[in-house]
């Protein structure tokens, strides 16, 4: 399988037999580190966007396995600011590196990019579209915990919950999850449920989505609970955001009922959703979740530059 100068745009651009070829080269790299396979390669990270888990773990990602980094983390610092386009920066920045990774605000940015450069682009999260790295270390992260996930000897559970509708994360993950035996639960506040495209995404892929009444619904019949940022700034309404906040927040003590191997996913960072008397309970993986990013950014990156 070679994916050699290919971009990672969206997940949907992934076959099965793809993201268990990613899976299993992160399993690979993670099990037999390689220090040197990526040097004298450069990768720039250009984030138009605020970040702390995909730009410092793509960055040292790349470090690990011997490259090199340039890039920015604030557009305001860069000739954005006199006015300079998208294009012409990335037909600049494809001149100093091997692969580009990007974050952008607009969704479609990323596809954008791709029609524009000469050297790979990896979305790094594009507005409220896809976030496809978050993806694959989501699906590694629920592969090592349940490796019923990739042998298909039982459907697990999964359970949506929060901004169902702009969190480009959980379209992502229902999009990958449609190649996989798994059940679908939601739950979400009036107005952020999850978009009718992936309903419809996963209706065509025969997987049963069931939006459930709360919270506490979906923590005692899941697997796993993937929670997500309610995003203030999308309600019109500061009080009915108050009252939404707090029907969205799981504590250690609504953990009772729940299946002793469920574990919590969040793909950080998150606010008042999860209560900090959760961190220390067995449930909680969302940190671990986190760690994930080195070994699957590493083997993403290795395999667009033809390392591995
Ligand atoms: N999960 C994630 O995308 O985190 P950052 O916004 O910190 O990169």
């Amino acid at each position: 399988m070679d994916f050699r100068s290919r971009h990672v745009l969206s997940i949907a651009d992934f076959t099965r037999a793809e993201i268990l070829h990613i899976l299993s080269k992160t399993r690979e790299i993670e099990t037999s580190p390689r220090i040197d396979m990526l040097a004298g390669k450069v990768m720039a990270t250009l984030f138009f966007e605020p970040s702390t888990r995909t730009r410092l773990s793509f960055e040292a990602a790349m470090q690990k396995l011997g490259g090199r980094v340039i890039g920015f983390s604030d557009a305001g610092s860069t000739s954005t600011k006199k006015g300079e386009s998208l294009a012409d920066t990335l037909r600049m920045v494809e001149q100093y590196a091997d692969v580009i990774v990007m974050r952008h605000p607009r969704d479609g940015a990323a596809r954008l990019a791709s029609e524009v450069s000469r050297v790979p682009i990896v979305n790094g999260g594009d507005g409220a579209n896809q976030h496809p790295s978050q993806t694959f270390l989501d699906l590694y992260t629920i592969a090592k915990l349940f490796p019923e996930l990739t042998d298909g000897s039982r459907t697990l559970t999964i359970a949506f919950a929060g901004d169902l509708r702009y969190g480009r994360t959980v379209h992502s993950l229902l999009s990958a999850l449609c190649h996989f035996r798994v059940r679908l639960l939601t739950v979400a506040p009036r107005g952020l449920e999850m978009p009718q495209q992936y309903l419809d995404e996963a209706a065509a892929a025969k997987v049963e989505v069931e939006v459930v009444p709360s919270l506490q619904d979906a923590i005692d019949g899941c697997d796993v609970l993937y929670m997500t940022r309610l995003q203030e700034e999308r309600f019109p309404d500061p009080l009915e955001f108050d009252h939404i906040k707090a029907s969205y927040r799981i504590s250690a003590s609504m953990l009772q009922a729940a299946r002793p191997q469920m574990r919590i996913l969040h793909p950080l960072p998150r606010v008042n959703e999860i209560a900090r008397d959760v961190d220390a309970t067995t449930h909680a993986h969302y940190f671990a979740q986190a760690g994930n990013g080195i070994p699957v950014r590493q083997a993403l990156i290795g395999l667009i530059l033809g390392a591995l």
